[in-house]
């Protein structure tokens, strides 16, 4: 089996699933973890994982298709999404995408989900279609600070990751996530991410 990328968390190599390309995520363990307390958080993300990939394709998220769980390796065996994440795409190509993102964002949070790791790499661009993966940290909740907090995350990553373009990215995701949402959420929301940053920055000044 082809190791196709080490994440933060997973393994990933490539595999077949009857004839289909395949991938194979596979939790780590890590060695500063109790093994017991690893196996557990595990297992726990792997059927979160592959429960929240479901249940996401029936509110019109694009996302893998799974073929198999296994909760003793804490593996899954999914459909390769053979695009690109849009993290690796051109600048030019990431500030389009970013409404795209903000839509996807909106349609999660307007039914109850929290993605919980909301980075560029956690999207795939194919044929034109963007891809939500990576749901080992996802949440049903309607929370909206927990809402915020994942819009707080993709907004800190643009600042990192995508410097140059953090502005209009920024106000791409924000102008498709309020499309979806409507204004009372999305005000209550952004409002929100606001008092996060300040507490934020109270928090690195003392
Ligand atoms: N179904 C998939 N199709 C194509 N690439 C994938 C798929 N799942 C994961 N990858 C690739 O592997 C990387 C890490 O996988 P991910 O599920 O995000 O694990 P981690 O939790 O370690 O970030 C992704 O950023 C992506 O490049
Ligand atoms: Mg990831």
């Amino acid at each position: 089996m082809k190791l196709l990328k080490k994440g933060a968390e997973a393994d990933i190599f490539e595999t077949k699933w009857q004839n289909s390309k395949a991938i194979l995520k596979i939790r780590k363990t890590k060695n500063y973890r109790n093994p017991l307390l690893d196996s557990k958080i595990h297992k726990q993300r792997t059927i979160k994982e592959s429960q929240v990939l479901s249940q996401v394709k029936q509110i019109g998220i694009p996302a893998p298709l799974i073929f198999f769980v296994d909760l003793k390796k804490s593996s899954i065996i999914m459909q390769q999404i053979p695009g690109k994440p849009i993290h690796d795409l051109p600048p030019s190509k990431i500030i389009p995408l970013t409404k795209e993102i903000g839509k996807l964002v909106g349609t999660m949070h307007k039914n109850g989900i929290m993605h919980g790791d909301l980075t560029t790499s956690n999207f795939i661009l194919f044929k034109n279609i963007v891809y939500v993966i990576d749901f080992g940290l996802s949440q049903n909740t309607i929370k909206p600070e927990d809402h915020a907090v994942d819009l707080r995350l993709i907004k800190e990553i643009l600042n990192s990751a995508h410097a140059k373009i953090m502005e209009s990215a920024w106000k791409n995701f924000l102008s498709g996530y309020k499309s979806v949402v409507g204004n009372a959420k999305f005000s209550k929301i952004t409002n929100l991410v606001s008092d996060i940053e300040s507490r934020g920055r109270y928090a690195t000044v003392v």
